[in-house]
């Protein structure tokens, strides 16, 4: 969490004059007389500078089975990320829509344009993700852990060995951080991916998986909500940055969020968020 706040700390410090540059970039390519100020990004914004999929609307793709970042609750879509998103769609003067897609469908969906804006939904900087898509900077960094059942005494915060055998299966979410964590730490084991983060649980649940591997943040709030029986046994600093995916071939709206993401840094709102949703 120290690594949390003192990049924070660090970005805002400088956010502020970074930020004035690139509005004052954004308002001269505009050609108009602008002032420096966000309405210089919400104008572009309204004339549909900022390539949008729907005029006047900040369309996110949204994979909502990831508490406290994404979730779905009374079918109202809530969270970390679904905050930001308004944030950042305020910013820019814009309305915000989600759109529920498979995690592993969100970086292709805006590699591919014409469906989603952005991807905000807890995805993490990847080398292989950044030659599809551009990230922004990044609002929140996590890691991962191990989750498995509390009766379950073979796995222990000291050695996850017994996890690392044929007959063993790991429940991970398809295309994420925690399904490369675990080909890679259990490489006996057989690591079955399912396309909904929460189904992870439910089948460790049902003792069709020994474990499950996902970011921290999301292991400790499921098993603190949901699955009370089952525990995390083990944190590991994979210090993985959550940032919004953008398309490649919308430079200006990259920057309009970088510029929407170091205010909200700068006026508190992103420290509050986080304060919000992870104590
Ligand atoms: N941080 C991980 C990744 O980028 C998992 C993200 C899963 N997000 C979600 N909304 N289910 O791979």
């Amino acid at each position: 969490m120290s690594k949390n706040m003192s990049r924070r700390e660090f970005v805002g410090a400088f956010g502020a004059f970074a930020g004035m540059i690139a509005l004052a970039g954004c308002g001269s390519s505009a050609g108009g007389n602008k002032a420096a100020t966000s309405a210089a990004a919400s104008t572009a914004a309204e004339t549909g500078d900022l390539g949008l999929v729907s005029a006047g609307k900040l369309t996110i793709g949204v994979s909502p089975d990831f508490p406290p970042f994404d979730n779905m609750e009374n079918g109202n879509y809530v969270g970390l990320d679904i905050d930001l998103a308004k944030d950042l769609a305020d910013k820019l003067g814009l309305e915000v829509e989600y759109k529920n897609l498979q995690f592993d469908a969100i970086v292709p969906a805006v590699a591919a344009g014409g469906q989603v804006d952005l991807g905000i939904s807890g995805i993490t900087v990847e080398p292989d993700r950044e030659k599809q898509v551009n990230f922004s900077d990044s609002y929140y960094i996590d890691d991962q852990c191990i989750v498995v059942m509390k009766d379950n005494t073979s796995v222990t915060a000291d050695d996850q060995s017994a996890l690392n055998a044929a007959g063993v299966t790991i429940a991970v979410q398809s295309g994420t951080t925690g399904e490369s964590y675990a080909k890679e730490n259990f490489p006996n084991a057989t690591t079955q991916p399912y396309g909904n983060a929460t189904d992870c649980f439910a089948a460790m649940q049902a003792g069709q998986a020994q474990a499950v591997v996902t970011n921290k943040a999301v292991g400790k709030q499921m098993v603190a909500d949901a699955y009370t029986d089952a525990q995390v046994v083990k944190e590991i600093a994979t210090g993985e940055e959550y940032a919004c995916a953008v398309s490649k071939d919308n430079d200006a709206l990259l920057s309009a969020v970088n510029d929407a993401i170091k205010q909200l840094q700068d006026d508190g709102t992103l420290d509050a968020l986080v304060k919000k949703y992870l104590g």
